[in-house]
C-alpha cells in the first residue's frame, strides 16, 4: 500500500534527521586535561553564544559553588549547581583553591586543595566536554551518539527550554532551595511519581522524607489532567507541558503569552516558597527591564492549596500565608507572635507571651489574663480540637478565653472552632469568611490596666516586700528561717523573670510590626536625605533596608505628644489593617521625641501627580482607581476591628503601586489628634476643598466626612481637574468643581464637564452614573450621603443609582457654595 510506504520513508527520514539535528548544534569542545580553579578570576567555560557559563561562583568568603549561570545578564542567575549525591543537603561547599578537571580518562572531577575528591560526573570514556548554547553542560565521546553525562539529567531547582524531565529516568525531580540566598535543599519538590501525574509536594523537613505529604498541586486532579504523565517538557519555543504515554499534551499554565525565545531567555524554577514559576528576561542588555518577569506559575494560590493534616503548609507553624502578586506569598505572624528566626519569614512563629501560665496561677481567672484580637478571614485549617455549634461570637470568645488549651478560635456563621498550638496551614483568604480570634496575654503592654497584679510596680513594692520578709525573719526560729530563705529565693526568682518578661513585652506591639531604633532609620534613610513628600502629619523620606527593600519613612510632627499608650494602640490598629487598597505599615519607631512610621514604598507616587500632571491616566484606569479607593475606604469604615475614619481623603493621599493599584495612605493618624483634644483646639482636620461641611458646624463627625471627601475626589478623578481652580474666577461657576458638576448634571449638559476627553465622551452613560454617585456623596446633610459600602455597591453596579437631590438643600452654614438650581 502506497500510504504505508510513505510512512515508512518518513520514519527513515526522521531517523536520519535526528542525529544530524543534534550535531548541527555548534559548540566549543573542551579537550581532556583542562581545568578550572575556584577563587581564580574568570574561572569558567562559556558557551559558544556566550549565554551560559560553567564554573565556580563565590557564595561566601571561602565557599564556592560549581554552577551553570546566565552569563550575559546582570543577575547572573544560577540555573544548575553540583549537588551532594546523597541529596541530603543539596549544595556542596567548595573551598577556595579547589579544582574541577576534565581528566585524561574522560571524567569530570572536583577535588579540594588537598586533592581529596569532592564530586564527580561521568564514568570515564568521554573524549570532550562542552557548555552547550541551551545551558546544558555535557560530556561526550566522538563516535557515540548520545552524551555520556549531561547537567540536564541532574536538574536542581530550574529547568530550561529544550530540557525534559522523564518519569522513568533519574532526572524526574526538581528541588526547591532553602531561601533566595542559600543553595541548600528546601521544603518543596516537583516530581513525576509512578502514579502518572505531575505533583508539587512538600517534604517532611528537615528529615526530607518525600512522598509523605499530600501534594499541593496534582495535575491529575485538574480538568483534562487524567492522563498518565510520561514527560514534563519545556520546549525550545518556551512552552511548558506534560506529555502522556499515548502522546496527548496538557499545558501547565492556562493563559500564556509566549514571545519568541529568540528575544528573551526563559527559565522555570521551583522557587523556595514552593511556587513553580516560568520567567522571562530580555536577551538584549539595552532593554529597559533587566529583570526576570513572571510568565506563568502553579499553583494559582499556594496559600490555600495545602490539604494535608500533617506539615505546616505554605508558611511555617503559627504563621499565616497571604497571596501578594503573581502567585507570590508573604508569611505573617498573628498579633502577639514573632518569627522564631527574624531573618526567616518562611519559618515558624512563636507566641511572645506564656500561654501555659493560665490556670489561675496569679489569682486571676483565665478570662481576665487574656484577651482576643480579631484577624478577619484568617484560618488555620487543620488544628481544630473542638467544634461548637449554634454559638454567637460572644459565646465563642468566652469559651476560648476560659479554656487554657484554646490558642485561637475561628468564628463563622454560628460555629466556633477552637484551635491549639502549633497552628499549621494558616492562610488569609476571603473564602475563610470568618474571624480568627487570637488569644493574647493582657499584661505587658497594658500593665497599667491591672493595678492588682502582684508584680508590677517594681521599686517601692519590692522594698516593702523585703521589709516585711525581713521583720518576719527576725522573730522566727532557725527552722522557719530556712524555709523563708527558700521562699524568698523562689519569689525573687519568679519576680525577676516576670519583670524581665514585662520589659520585653512593652517594647513589642501586638500586631506584626517591626520596631526600629531611631539610629536604624537614620541609616536606612541616609540621614533623612531624600524627601518624598510632606503631609499633614510630617515629612516622608525614602529609605532602604536589607530586609524590607525600599521603604517610606514618615517622621511625625511634634504634635503627636500623646502618651506612649495612645500612640502604641493607634499604631497597633493601623498595623492590623490588611487590604490591597491600603498602604501597608511595616514598622515604627518610638524613642522619646522621635516618632516615626515605616511604610512600604510606592513606586508610582501619588494620584495627584498623575491626575493633575501632564499625562493623564486613561479613562478605564481612572475608573479602576476610583473603585479601588472606595473598597479601601469601605474596609477602613466597616471591616476593621476598630473603625478608622481617614479625615483627609484627597488625591495627594492616594498612592499608586507598581501595577497602578490605588493605595490609601495616612489613615489612622487623624484619631491621634482628635481623641484626646477637642475639635476646637485641634481646628478642622483635613484639607480645604475636600472638607465636609459638618466640620464647620457643631455636629458630630462620623465616617460620612470621608464619604464627602471621596465624592469631591471622585469628581476630580473622572473629570481630571482640581476641585477648586481659582484662576477660573471669571467663569465663577466653573471654579468650584462640585458646583459646576451639579450644574451640568441638573441641566443635562454633562458633556461640558469633560470637554475634550474623547474616551469619556464614548462612555457617557458610565460617566453620568459616576457623577450621580459623586453628587450623592457630597450631600450637605451627612445622613443623606451613602455609606462607603453603598458607594462601592453603586460603583460596581450591584445597586441602582437614583437621581441625587441638590447637595445644598439644607443650606445653613456660611460657605461659598452656590444656590440650588430650580430644576
Ligand atoms: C494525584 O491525583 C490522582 C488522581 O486523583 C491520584 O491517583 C494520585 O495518587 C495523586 N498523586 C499523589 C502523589 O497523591
Ligand atoms: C490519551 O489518553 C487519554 C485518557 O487517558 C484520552 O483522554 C486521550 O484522548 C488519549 N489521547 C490520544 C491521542 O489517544
Ligand atoms: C512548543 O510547544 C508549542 C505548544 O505545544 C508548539 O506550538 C510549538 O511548535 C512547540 N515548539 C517546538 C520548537 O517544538
Ligand atoms: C537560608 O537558609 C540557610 C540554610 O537553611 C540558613 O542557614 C540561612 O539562615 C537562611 N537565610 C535566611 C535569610 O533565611
Ligand atoms: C470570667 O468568667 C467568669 C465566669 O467563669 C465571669 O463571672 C466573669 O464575668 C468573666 N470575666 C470577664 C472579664 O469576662
Amino acid at each position: 500500500m502506497p500510504s504505508s510506504v510513505t510512512h515508512h520513508h518518513l520514519f527513515l527520514l526522521l531517523l536520519l534527521l535526528l542525529p544530524i539535528y543534534s550535531i548541527a548544534q555548534t559548540y566549543k569542545k573542551l579537550t581532556l586535561g583542562l581545568s578550572l580553579t575556584s577563587g581564580v578570576e574568570n574561572s569558567k567555560w562559556a558557551s559558544q553564544n556566550g549565554d551560559f557559563a560553567f564554573g565556580f561562583r563565590q557564595i561566601a568568603d571561602n565557599s564556592f559553588l560549581l554552577a551553570i549561570w546566565y552569563y550575559k545578564i546582570p543577575d547572573k542567575t544560577v540555573v544548575w549547581f553540583a549537588t551532594d549525591s546523597t541529596e541530603s543537603n543539596g549544595e556542596i561547599q567548595i573551598p577556595k583553591g579547589s579544582k574541577v578537571e576534565l581528566t585524561t580518562d574522560g571524567k569530570l572531577i572536583l577535588s579540594d586543595p588537598q586533592g581529596k575528591l569532592i564530586w564527580s560526573a561521568g564514568k570515564s570514556g568521554a573524549t570532550y566536554a562542552a557548555m552547550l548554547d541551551n545551558g546544558n553542560f555535557i560530556l561526550g565521546s566522538t563516535g557515540s551518539a548520545g552524551y555520556l553525562w549531561e547537567s540536564f539529567d541532574h536538574p536542581t531547582d530550574t529547568i530550561l527550554p529544550s530540557q525534559i524531565l522523564d518519569r522513568d529516568r533519574l532526572n524526574n525531580k526538581l528541588y526547591s532551595r532553602a531561601n533566595d540566598t542559600s543553595f541548600s535543599n528546601g521544603r518543596f519538590r516537583l516530581r513525576l511519581p509512578n502514579t502518572g501525574s505531575l505533583v508539587l509536594q512538600p517534604v517532611a523537613f528537615p528529615s526530607l522524607t518525600e512522598n509523605r505529604y499530600q501534594p499541593y498541586y496534582n495535575s491529575s486532579s485538574l480538568p483534562g489532567g487524567n492522563l498518565k504523565v510520561k514527560q514534563f517538557v519545556f520546549n525550545e519555543s518556551g512552552h511548558i507541558y506534560v506529555i502522556s504515554k499515548n502522546g496527548s499534551i496538557m499545558n501547565l499554565f492556562q493563559s500564556e503569552t509566549i514571545v519568541p525565545a529568540t528575544d528573551v531567555y526563559y527559565r522555570a524554577t521551583l522557587d523556595f516558597d514552593g511556587v513553580f514559576t516560568q520567567y522571562s528576561h530580555p536577551k538584549s542588555t539595552s532593554a529597559p527591564e533587566q529583570f526576570w518577569s513572571t510568565v506563568g506559575y502553579i499553583p494559582d494560590n499556594i496559600c490555600t492549596s495545602f490539604v494535608d493534616r500533617l506539615g505546616s503548609g505554605a508558611c511555617g507553624y503559627n504563621s499565616y500565608c497571604e497571596l501578594t502578586s503573581k502567585g507570590r506569598t508573604s508569611c505573617q505572624c498573628p498579633p502577639g507572635f514573632d518569627f522564631i528566626d527574624p531573618n526567616n519569614r518562611f519559618g515558624d512563629c512563636k507566641p511572645n507571651f506564656d500561654l501555659q501560665r493560665c490556670h489561675q496561677a496569679d489569682g486571676r481567672k483565665p478570662n481576665e489574663s487574656f484577651e482576643l484580637q480579631t484577624l478577619k478571614n484568617v484560618d488555620w485549617t487543620t488544628s481544630d480540637y473542638e467544634e461548637l455549634q449554634s454559638y454567637n461570637e460572644r459565646d465563642c470568645r468566652s469559651s476560648c478565653l476560659s479554656d487554657c488549651l484554646c490558642a485561637v478560635a475561628l468564628f463563622r456563621q454560628g460555629t466556633c472552632w477552637k484551635k491549639k498550638l502549633p497552628l499549621p496551614n494558616g492562610r488569609l483568604d476571603v473564602s475563610v469568611n470568618g474571624n480568627a480570634l487570637i488569644k493574647i496575654r493582657l499584661d505587658g503592654s497594658s500593665s497599667e490596666q491591672d493595678p492588682n497584679s502582684p508584680f508590677i510596680k517594681s521599686g517601692r513594692k519590692n522594698q516593702s516586700t523585703l521589709i516585711l520578709v525581713g521583720s518576719l525573719l527576725l522573730g522566727s526560729s532557725v527552722f522557719f528561717n530556712f524555709i523563708f530563705l527558700g521562699v524568698i529565693f523562689v519569689v525573687m526568682f519568679f519576680m525577676n523573670k516576670t519583670l524581665r518578661k514585662k520589659t520585653h513585652r512593652t517594647s513589642v506591639l501586638r500586631s506584626n510590626l517591626h520596631s526600629f531604633t531611631y539610629e536604624e532609620l537614620e541609616e536606612a534613610t541616609d540621614r533623612f536625605s531624600e524627601e518624598l513628600g510632606r503631609g499633614a502629619f510630617g515629612i516622608v523620606y525614602k529609605g532602604f533596608t536589607e530586609e524590607m527593600g525600599s521603604i517610606a519613612v514618615k517622621k511625625l510632627d511634634k504634635v503627636f505628644h500623646q502618651g506612649e499608650k495612645e500612640f502604641k494602640s493607634e499604631v497597633n490598629t493601623i498595623g492590623q489593617t490588611h487590604h490591597k487598597n491600603l498602604v501597608r505599615l511595616l514598622g515604627f519607631c518610638d524613642e522619646g521625641q522621635h516618632r516615626l512610621l515605616v511604610y512600604e514604598f510606592m513606586s508610582n507616587s501619588s494620584l495627584a501627580d498623575h491626575l493633575f500632571g501632564i499625562s493623564k491616566p486613561d479613562w478605564n484606569r481612572r475608573v479602576q482607581i476610583a473603585f479601588g479607593i472606595s473598597r479601601g475606604l469601605m474596609y477602613l469604615h466597616e471591616e476593621c476591628s476598630t473603625q478608622i475614619i481617614h479625615c483627609d481623603i484627597k488625591p495627594q493621599n492616594i498612592l499608586l503601586d507598581d501595577s497602578f493599584t490605588a493605595r490609601i495612605s495616612d489613615f489612622g493618624l487623624a484619631k491621634l489628634l482628635i481623641t484626646s483634644q477637642t475639635r476646637a483646639s485641634t481646628g478642622i482636620r483635613g484639607t480645604r476643598g475636600y472638607v465636609a461641611p459638618e466640620w464647620f458646624r457643631n455636629t458630630p463627625v462620623s465616617s460620612k466626612v470621608d464619604v464627602y471627601s471621596y465624592g469631591v475626589m471622585l469628581l476630580e478623578i473622572i473629570c481630571c481637574r482640581k476641585g477648586v481652580v481659582p484662576e477660573l474666577v471669571e467663569e465663577e461657576i466653573k471654579a468650584i468643581l462640585t458646583d459646576w458638576a451639579y450644574d451640568c448634571y441638573s441641566q443635562g449638559k454633562l458633556e461640558d464637564l469633560v470637554e475634550n476627553d474623547e474616551e469619556v465622551m464614548n462612555d457617557m452613560r458610565r460617566f453620568e452614573r459616576l457623577v450621580m454617585i459623586a453628587i450623592w456623596c457630597i450631600q450637605d446633610e451627612p445622613s443623606l450621603r451613602p455609606s462607603m459600602k453603598k458607594v462601592t455597591q453603586m460603583l460596581e453596579g450591584v445597586l441602582e443609582v437614583s437621581a441625587p437631590p441638590c447637595p445644598y438643600q439644607f443650606k445653613e452654614y456660611v460657605g461659598n457654595s452656590s444656590e440650588c438650581n430650580d430644576v
